[in-house]
This record gives structure tokens, C-alpha cells and sequence, in this order.
């Protein structure tokens, strides 16, 4: 397949399963692309590890999905969108290379009325200030309150998300944004779209939750349009998973993250690239 041609595929990653959130509606907005997913489960957390780890991380993820002739590479990961964007844009040179936090930052920039947005995110991702900054670069003067939830990523992951533990938590997590009188947050963590419904509880039904996993995908779906690379074929697009460790794990947690159950799920061994 010629390198940058239609049907090649989309190379989309995270640090594990979240990602799904953010697959799920690029498939909503792009049925009929070709998609490759590699989630980092080896390695999973992101977001309590080091600046330099998320980046060598990435930048092995961004040479296996060059291997595979991507088209357009999502980095679905907030943490390493946050941590490691510029380090996947040197390898990917002509390859368009999207992020999660540019996106989002320009939903919550328009939305807020009252120029008060909360960040919820990873603690690295909370830590790097990258939304901050993109924040700053958009919307000017706006005040900007940070939060990281650290246990919200595991509480996901075992499947707690009606659970009155994690609303009891998302109570004292997400009490300063309220207490500041944000209209608008911003949800930094591919986990959160996952207790959307508990967060919505808690901050009640004025403030606005923007959810970087539907900002991004419209993005995509721009950038593939203006560079003429949309897939035109009406049948459905390919999906091919890959993992960096526990591939029947993966696909157990499939069904709650992208709703339905993945069986293929290949290894990799991710420190080869
Ligand atoms: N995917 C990560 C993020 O969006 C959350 C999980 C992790 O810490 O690796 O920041």
C-alpha cells in the first residue's frame, strides 16, 4: 500500500484501553476507515509516570504505527498528547499527528460565558500544564483551575463507574472547580467519558463537560478531508488491535469501553521499535 494513500489506515493510541473512548467515535464519525489501535497495556499507567518515560513510550508507538503505513496518527492519550505531542511529530515528519488537548481546548474556549474553565486530568497530565498553556494561547484572560484525579483511572478500570465509592470521591475531587464557579470542564483523561453520568452528578447541569473524544474526531475528520485522504469505499473500515501485554484482558474490558467485544487482539513487543 502507497504510504499517504486513502485506504490506509488511521494508527490511533493510548496508554491501554481508555483510548477506546475516543476509537468509538472516531468509528461514530468515520465508519469506513481503516483503523489500527495500540494500546500500551504493558505499561499502563501514563499518568503517574515520568515526563521522560511517557515520551520514550510514545515515540516506540509512533515507529510500530509507521510500520504499519498510517495514514494520520490520533494520539488518543491525554497524558502522552500532554507530555510527548512534539517528540511523535519529529518521527512522524509528514504524517499529520493529532492530539487530544488542542481540540478540546478550543471547545471549552468557545463554550465558557463567564471565562472560567476546570481541568480534570492524570496527574501528569495536570503536572505538564499543557492545557493550561493551550488554554492561554486561545482564549487570552481566562481563569483556569487544575485538578488532577488520579483515582479515577483505576476505579474505571475495574468497572466502578456507578459506584457510590466513585462518586464519594468525584465529591472532593471535583468541589474546587465548583467552588470557583467554572461553566465549563474540561474532561483531560480518556477514562472519564466512562463516569460522564457520576461527573455530571456532582457538578450539576449548568457547568458544560466537554468531551475531548468527540472534539478530536471532528479534527480528524478535517484534517483527512482537506489533505483528501477521507476513505470513499461504503463498506466498513478495517479494525485491527495490538497490545503490549495481556491481550485476553483487553478484550474482556473491550465491550465496557468501545461497547462491544473485541476477540482479535495481537501482542507486540512494543521495545523492539
Ligand atoms: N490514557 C490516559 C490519559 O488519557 C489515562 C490512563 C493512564 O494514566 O495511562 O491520560
Amino acid at each position: 500500500m502507497k504510504s499517504g494513500s486513502n485506504n490506509n489506515p488511521i494508527g490511533i493510541f493510548d496508554s491501554g484501553l481508555g483510548g477506546l473512548t475516543v476509537l468509538k467515535e472516531l468509528i461514530r464519525i468515520l465508519p469506513s476507515e481503516n483503523i489500527i489501535y495500540f494500546g500500551d497495556t504493558a505499561r499502563v499507567p501514563y499518568g503517574t509516570k515520568s515526563k521522560n518515560a511517557v515520551r520514550n513510550f510514545s515515540r516506540q508507538i509512533t515507529k510500530f504505527l509507521i510500520r504499519h503505513d498510517v495514514k494520520l496518527i490520533l494520539v488518543a492519550c491525554n497524558t502522552a498528547s500532554a507530555l510527548a505531542l512534539n517528540d511523535i511529530k519529529k518521527i512522524a515528519k509528514k504524517i499529520p499527528v493529532v492530539g487530544v488537548i488542542k481540540s478540546g481546548v478550543r471547545a471549552a474556549v468557545s463554550e465558557t460565558v463567564n471565562k472560567k474553565i476546570g481541568i480534570i486530568g492524570t496527574s501528569a497530565t495536570i503536572k505538564s500544564e499543557s492545557y493550561k498553556s493551550a488554554i492561554k494561547r486561545l482564549g487570552g484572560k481566562i481563569k483556569i483551575i487544575q485538578q488532577p484525579c488520579p483515582l479515577f483511572v483505576p476505579l474505571v478500570e475495574e468497572g466502578w463507574i456507578d459506584s457510590k465509592i466513585t462518586e464519594d470521591i468525584a465529591k472532593i475531587y471535583l468541589y474546587p472547580l465548583k467552588k470557583a464557579g467554572c461553566d465549563v470542564v474540561i474532561l483531560g483523561c480518556t477514562h472519564y467519558p466512562m463516569i460522564k453520568k457520576i461527573i455530571r452528578q456532582v457538578v450539576g447541569k449548568k457547568i458544560k463537560l466537554i468531551d475531548s473524544a468527540k472534539e478530536v474526531s471532528k479534527d480528524v475528520k478535517k484534517i483527512l478531508s482537506n489533505k483528501g485522504l477521507i476513505r470513499m469505499a461504503k463498506s466498513r473500515g478495517n479494525l485491527k488491535f495490538y497490545v503490549s501485554d495481556a491481550p485476553d484482558k483487553f478484550s474482556k474490558l473491550s465491550k465496557i469501553f468501545l461497547g462491544k467485544f473485541i476477540s482479535d487482539v495481537k501482542k507486540v513487543d512494543i521495545e523492539r521499535y
